[in-house]
């Protein structure tokens, strides 16, 4: 086999990629070394712009198997018929720290899926929590600013992260169970994966359910203790990536079932929650889990680059037969996560190969911008209607429409009898063993002491206290223990 040959990126043959042109031995460099400046400008441009939130993610390609029967409540084609399989990318994730950090944190994990169906991408971008820290998006910015590296100290700091939960009494659910033996997940595959919000399926009958989803891991659930996350964090910042990487190159292929809760829509407004509260789970006493299918991941990447850090999830890529809850933050997201891609990747970033259609092609009348390469091209009009045979709109709705009352304002979220935000915390809090609630309790105090503020503290205390008493009471102690040292 001939060797190849090294070009510059129009296809020249380079010369000499060891030393640059001189003028003379020992001499200036020369503006003519085309090859040179060219893999120096080059690389002044490898770095785009972070996530600002997720920024450190590992990803993998795979496939969904549908098992059992759910056409009773959506029409989406992939989920059509038992057997029926759709190629699938997961990006997972940390959420706060930036490019560079560990991957062994006590942190929610990213658990993000690209779902290539014959109608379109369906993306469901949701986290190993089934819960959230907030319930309005217009809090998002300010949450995460609190727990992201503080503009002057560049740390992150406990009186931002406190203080802004201690203003948030509707955090205390997620701050449970962060703080708890989930919070730090051994690996991307011993966690599970939920969608978390409220989610609408639509049927062929036109009948709307809300949703949630459960992806449980089959490798079962490990979680490191803080201590051993800290030094792992040390002596393998890419732990998470490392153990995913390699368990798919020795074909040990990860995999999660899929499971939903479904509710009729006519149920939504008497329940004794408000079913769209994201800070708050489904007991599956009322709504049971129904199994759906099998996710498995089975192919690495090629260039982490191009598929991971490229890859664009959002909320809002939503398939017929499946469409948004009024569910606030998910809203809210449905606007963030396109916006963020054409900030950090560009308005094209639906031609990248991970983010376009795979069992199906994209036709409409978008056309031009930054880094253009789609083909449509020659006779194909760019307006519509027109009268030359280009794609036109179907008339049938993606989901069903959701009732709306009432005037438009700031208006808190429609309150039902159970709606307090310390109640599913407590009952977390009681459904851990004696072992966990202690390990629950040191994490907490362990943050929470380092607070320089005492009314900071008190704040939280007094959201412990409110979940459960014994709660409440341990971690005061806890705390006061901690100061006092
Ligand atoms: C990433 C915004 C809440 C899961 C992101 C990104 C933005 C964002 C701007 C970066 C997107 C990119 O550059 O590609 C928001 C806002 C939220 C919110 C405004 C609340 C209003 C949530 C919630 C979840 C979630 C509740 C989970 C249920 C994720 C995941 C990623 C992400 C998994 C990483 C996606 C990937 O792997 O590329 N978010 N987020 N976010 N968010 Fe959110």
């Amino acid at each position: 086999m001939s060797q190849r040959v090294l070009t510059t990126e129009s296809g020249a043959p380079v010369a000499d990629n060891q030393n640059s042109a001189t003028a003379g031995v020992g001499g200036p460099l020369l503006l003519q070394d085309q090859h040179l400046l060219e893999k120096l400008a080059r690389f002044n441009r490898e770095r785009i712009p972070e996530r600002v939130v997720h920024a450190r993610g590992s990803g993998a390609y795979g496939h969904f198997e549908v098992t059992d029967d759910v056409t009773g409540f959506t029409h989406a084609d992939f989920l059509s018929e038992t057997g029926k399989r759709t190629e699938v990318f997961l990006r997972f994730s940390t959420v706060a720290d930036s490019l560079g950090g560990a991957d062994a944190v006590r942190d929610p994990r990213g658990f993000a899926v690209k779902f290539y169906t014959g109608e379109g991408n369906y993306d469901l971008v949701g986290n190993n929590t089934p819960v959230f820290f907030i319930k309005d998006p217009v809090k998002f910015p300010d949450f995460i600013h609190s727990q992201k590296r503080d503009p002057f100290t560049g740390r992150q700091e406990p009186d931002n992260v406190w203080d802004f939960w201690a203003h948030s009494p509707e955090a205390t659910h997620q701050v449970t169970w962060l703080m708890g033996d989930r919070g730090i997940p051994a690996s991307y595959r011993h966690m599970n994966g939920y969608g978390s919000h409220t989610y609408q399926w639509t049927n062929s009958r036109g009948e709307a359910f809300f949703v949630k989803y459960h992806f449980k891991t089959n490798q079962g659930i490990r979680c490191l203790s803080s201590e051993h996350a800290a030094e792992l964090a040390g002596k393998d910042p890419n732990s998470h990536q490392t153990d995913l990487l390699q368990a798919i190159e020795r074909g040990v292929h990860p995999s999660w079932t899929l499971y939903v809760q479904l509710m009729p829509a006519a149920e939504a407004a008497d329940y004794r929650f408000n079913p769209f509260d994201l800070t708050k789970v489904w007991p599956h006493a009322d709504y049971p889990l129904k199994r759906v299918g099998r996710l498995v991941l089975d192919r690495n990447p090629d260039n982490v680059f191009a598929e991971v850090e490229q890859a664009a999830f959002s909320p809002n890529n939503f398939v017929p037969g499946i469409g948004p809850s009024p569910d606030k933050m998910l809203q809210g997201r449905l606007f963030a996560y396109a916006d963020a891609h054409r900030y950090r990747l560009g308005v094209n970033h639906t031609q990248l190969a991970v983010n376009a259609p795979r069992a199906t092609t994209a036709e409409n009348y978008g056309r031009d911008g930054l880094m253009a390469s789609n083909p449509q091209g020659r006779y194909a009009k760019n307006y519509e209607p027109n009268s030359y045979d280009g794609p036109v709109e179907t008339g049938r709705p993606l989901s069903a429409p959701l009732a709306v009352t009432g005037h438009t304002g700031t208006h808190a979220a429609p309150l039902h009898t159970k709606d307090d935000d310390f109640f599913q915390a407590g009952e977390l809090y009681r459904l851990m063993s004696a072992e966990e609630r202690s390990r629950l309790v040191a994490n907490i105090a362990g943050g929470l002491s380092q607070v320089s503020r005492d009314d900071v503290i008190e704040k939280n205390l007094a959201h412990f206290h409110a979940a459960d008493p014994d709660y409440g009471r341990r971690v005061e102690e806890a705390v006061r223990a901690l100061r006092e040292d």
